[in-house]
C-alpha cells in the first residue's frame, strides 16, 4: 500500500556508541575524507596512521591531527593501543590487509569492495569468524539515513512486486588515475560496479544468472561494462558502468504499486530521492543536504555499535551480501573476460 508519509530514518546517536582507537592504512583520498568525517561528526579516536613512506604517513598525521605515524602496517599492528583498523589500501591490498589485521587481533573496516574476489572475501569471513573479530565491508552508502529510508519502504512493501531495477555509474577518468592500472585490479567494476551490484543485491538477492557484456581499454584494463542480472523474485537488474564518461549515476526500482527514483545526485550518496504511485498520481518526496563525504561517518558509528554489542557481523552489510556481490562480479568477469593479476 503507498505510505501517507516516508518513514523516519533509524540513525544511532554518533556519541552512544563505544570511542574506538582507530588506525588507518593507507593515506590516501578517501582516508582523509573518511578522517574529516570520523574528527568532526563522532567521539571516536584517530590515534594511528599507517603508510609504505614514514613520510608519507608523518605527512597525513599532522595534516589530520593523528598522534601516531608509522612506516608499515605491520608495525601500527604490533600497537596494543588500537581497537580496530580502516584499510583504505587499493583493492588487490584488501584481503592481504584485512588478513593481516584480523591476525594482529584487531576488528576491521574494510573499503569497498571488500576484497577482489568471494573467494578472498570469504577467507576473511571465515578468518574473523575464528577470531570473533568483527569484520565489515565499509559500503558506506548502507549505512545512510536515505538507504535505511529506502530500506523501510522496501521492507514494508510500499513498490509491490518488484519487476525492474536499473542503475548506471559511470564517471570520466584521466588516464594517470590508479583505476587505470592492471596492477592494482583497474577497471571500473570493484570502484563504481560495487555501488550498482551492491544495489541491486540489497534490493533483490543475489542474482540467478547474468549477461554482460565488456569494452576493454589497452591496457588489459576493461573500460566500460553493461549488465542484465535476474533475481529469484523475476526482477531484472539493467546496470551500466562506464570509465569513459559521466552518466547520470541514477537508479530507479520500479514495482507493480510505485515507482522509486533516485536522482539528482549519485544514487548512493546523500540526496534526493521520490516514490510515485503506480496509479493515481500519489508523490513523496525526500531530500537533504548533498553532503557526501561528510555522511561517510555512519558507517564508523555503525561498526563502532556493532563491536559494543559483541557482533563479528554487521545486521546492516553482513558479510555475504559482500560475498553475494563479490561473486556476481566474478561471474561478469569471466563474462567479459577480465582476470585480475592475482588470480592468474
Ligand atoms: N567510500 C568511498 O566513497 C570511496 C571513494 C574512493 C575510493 N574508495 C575505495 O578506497 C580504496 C582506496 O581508494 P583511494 O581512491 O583512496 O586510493 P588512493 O588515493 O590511491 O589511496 C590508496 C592508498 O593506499 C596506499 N597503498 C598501499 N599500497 C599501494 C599500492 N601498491 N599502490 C598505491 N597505493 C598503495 C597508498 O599510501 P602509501 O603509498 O602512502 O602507502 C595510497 O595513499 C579503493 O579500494 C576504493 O574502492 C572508496
Amino acid at each position: 500500500m503507498f505510505p501517507s508519509s516516508l518513514p523516519k530514518a533509524r540513525t544511532l546517536d554518533p556519541h552512544a556508541v563505544p570511542s574506538l582507537r582507530w588506525g588507518i592504512i593507507g593515506p590516501g583520498w578517501i582516508a582523509e575524507r573518511f578522517a574529516r568525517a570520523l574528527k568532526e561528526f563522532t567521539s571516536q579516536q584517530l590515534v594511528a596512521i599507517a603508510s609504505r613512506s614514514q613520510d608519507r604517513a608523518s605527512a597525513f598525521a599532522s595534516k589530520m591531527g593523528i598522534p601516531q605515524a608509522f612506516g608499515s602496517a605491520a608495525e601500527l599492528l604490533t600497537s596494543p593501543d588500537i581497537d580496530a583498523v580502516y584499510i583504505a589500501t587499493p583493492h588487490n591490498h584488501h584481503y592481504p590487509d584485512g588478513l593481516q589485521a584480523l591476525n594482529a587481533g584487531k576488528h576491521v573496516l574494510i573499503e569497498k569492495p571488500l576484497a577482489l574476489n568471494a573467494q578472498q572475501a570469504r577467507g576473511l569471513a571465515e578468518l574473523a569468524k575464528a577470531k570473533g573479530l568483527l569484520c565489515m565491508e565499509a559500503m558506506w552508502c548502507d549505512f545512510l539515513p536515505k538507504y535505511d529510508i529506502i530500506t523501510q519502504l522496501l521492507e514494508d512493501g510500499a513498490l509491490g512486486d518488484l519487476h525492474t531495477l536499473l542503475a548506471d555509474h559511470g564517471e570520466f577518468f584521466t588516464p594517470d588515475h590508479r583505476i587505470f592500472n592492471a596492477d592494482l585490479a583497474g577497471g571500473p567494476m570493484m570502484d563504481l560496479g560495487s555501488y550498482l551490484i551492491g544495489f541491486s543485491v540489497k534490493v533483490a538477492g543475489a542474482p540467478v544468472s547474468i549477461h554482460a557484456t565488456g569494452q576493454q581499454v589497452p591496457g588489459g584494463v576493461n573500460g566500460q561494462t553493461s549488465m542484465l542480472l535476474t533475481h529469484n523474485n523475476g526482477m531484472h537488474s539493467v546496470l551500466n558502468t562506464t570509465l569513459f564518461s559521466n552518466t547520470p549515476c541514477a537508479a530507479v526500482i520500479a514495482g507493480r504499486d510505485a515507482t522509486l527514483e533516485i536522482g539528482g545526485a549519485s544514487f548512493y550518496a546523500p540526496g534526493p530521492f521520490t516514490l510515485t504511485s503506480s496509479q493515481g498520481g500519489k508523490v513523496l518526496h525526500f531530500d537533504e543536504p548533498r553532503n557526501r563525504y561528510d555522511q561517510l561517518f555512519h558507517e564508523a558509528v555503525h561498526f563502532a555499535w556493532c563491536v559494543g554489542q559483541g557482533k563479528t557481523e554487521s545486521p546492516v552489510r553482513p558479510l555475504s551480501a559482500s560475498i553475494d556481490t563479490l561473486a556476481a562480479m566474478d561471474e561478469v568477469r569471466r563474462q567479459i573476460g577480465q582476470v585480475f593479476n592475482e588470480e592468474k
